[in-house]
């Protein structure tokens, strides 16, 4: 099994060299590279993240390994080449795409992602999952943010690809994004053994809109005095990476700088449309925001948020904590 996991990561390696090749020197090299630039990228971003091209054609990865003992097997168990039972061939899995390595925390090349140049569907494509390659734990940038600064205080949650590295082209080399998934728990705690805030900011559409309130109740029960959750929203329509090539780097650090705190965002999402001066709506209030502040780990910010209900209710905690209690028990 170790012999396996290292021969994979020998691999993967090995393909970022030949990706990175053919960005520099295959035939279609130059329709990449007109899309790189297109998107505003320089040859030291590209090179920071170790960027390349997978040509088209089905077997270009496959030939490049011709010489291994099973380029087969070998590729389709580093999550590089697919297998179509009917026909019983092997393919690569990457044609066409921009080639984004996915690296672990020690700087080896674990996945790839890969984007289409143009419309076409999937727009990004990840490699398939492997013993050494578990999509929902994985952070595409943080070997890259800690390699652009030696002691990082805090760290940017993105959604894509291209948020990471479009804002490290404008100087922001901190944010790092999941891969196509929901944050979890182990994103956080992974995060939070390296610096000790924690900023999301997701596309200002509807989906990033969700994304957010899942941020927001995956933190609450997870965080504990002495780390900080915050969230920014973009206006509608733009990403991290969109906004930062419109505006620069010190407009989009004035927004960071303007980013909701956790509580902030908490009380703004469970009071939004609530007419707190109405006893019905403030009793709704307080039946879906308790609980979840109970949730919480104890704490000074656990107290704090406490006592903020009891202000905007005018009932005091035991008040409250009594009546909530016995209707969750109710329910469950
Ligand atoms: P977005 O649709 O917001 O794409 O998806 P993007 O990152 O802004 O991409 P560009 O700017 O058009 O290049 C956010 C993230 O969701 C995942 C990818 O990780 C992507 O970066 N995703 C999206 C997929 O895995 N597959 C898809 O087909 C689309
Ligand atoms: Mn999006
Ligand atoms: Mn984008
Ligand atoms: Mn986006
Ligand atoms: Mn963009």
């Amino acid at each position: 099994k170790k012999h396996k996991v290292k021969e994979q990561l020998n691999l993967l390696d090995q393909a970022t060299a030949f990706y990175q090749q053919q960005l520099a020197s295959s035939s279609e090299r130059q329709k990449a590279i007109d899309y790189l630039q297109k998107r505003g990228l320089s040859d030291k971003t590209i090179q920071h993240f170790q960027i390349g091209f997978s040509p088209s054609g089905w077997d270009n990865l496959l030939k490049h390994f011709k010489n291994l003992p099973n380029p087969q097997l070998q590729l389709q168990s580093a999550g590089l080449v697919v297998h179509n039972e009917e026909k019983n061939r092997f393919y690569d899995r990457f044609r066409d795409r921009i080639m984004f390595p996915i690296r672990d925390v020690r700087g080896r090349v674990i996945a790839f992602g890969g984007r289409v140049l143009g419309d076409e569907k999937p727009k990004y494509l990840n490699s398939s999952e492997t013993d050494t390659f578990h999509k929902s734990r994985e952070l595409y940038g943080l070997y890259e943010a800690r390699q652009a600064t030696r002691n990082l205080s805090k760290i940017m949650i993105v959604e894509g690809y291209m948020d990471v590295v479009g804002l490290a082209q404008h100087g922001i080399t901190w944010a790092v994004a999941t891969l196509g998934t929901a944050t979890t728990e182990q994103h956080l705690n992974r995060l939070f053994k390296v610096v000790s805030e924690l900023i999301f900011c997701f596309d200002g559409d509807k989906a990033g809109r969700t994304a957010a309130q899942r941020a927001l109740d995956i933190s609450l029960p997870t965080i504990q005095d002495g780390q900080t959750v915050k969230f920014l929203f973009l206006p509608e329509g733009e990403d991290p990476d969109s906004l930062i090539r419109k505006e620069g780097q010190e407009a989009f650090e004035q927004r960071i700088s303007q980013s909701l705190t956790l509580s902030e965002f908490f009380f703004k999402s469970q009071t939004e449309n609530t007419h707190l001066e109405s006893l019905d709506e403030r009793a709704k209030f307080a039946n879906s925001a308790l609980p979840k502040i109970q949730s919480m780990k104890a704490g000074l910010l656990k107290q704090m948020m406490l006592e903020r209900i009891t202000e905007l209710t005018g009932l005091s905690q035991a008040q409250l904590s009594s009546v909530v209690n016995l209707h969750q028990a109710s329910h469950s």
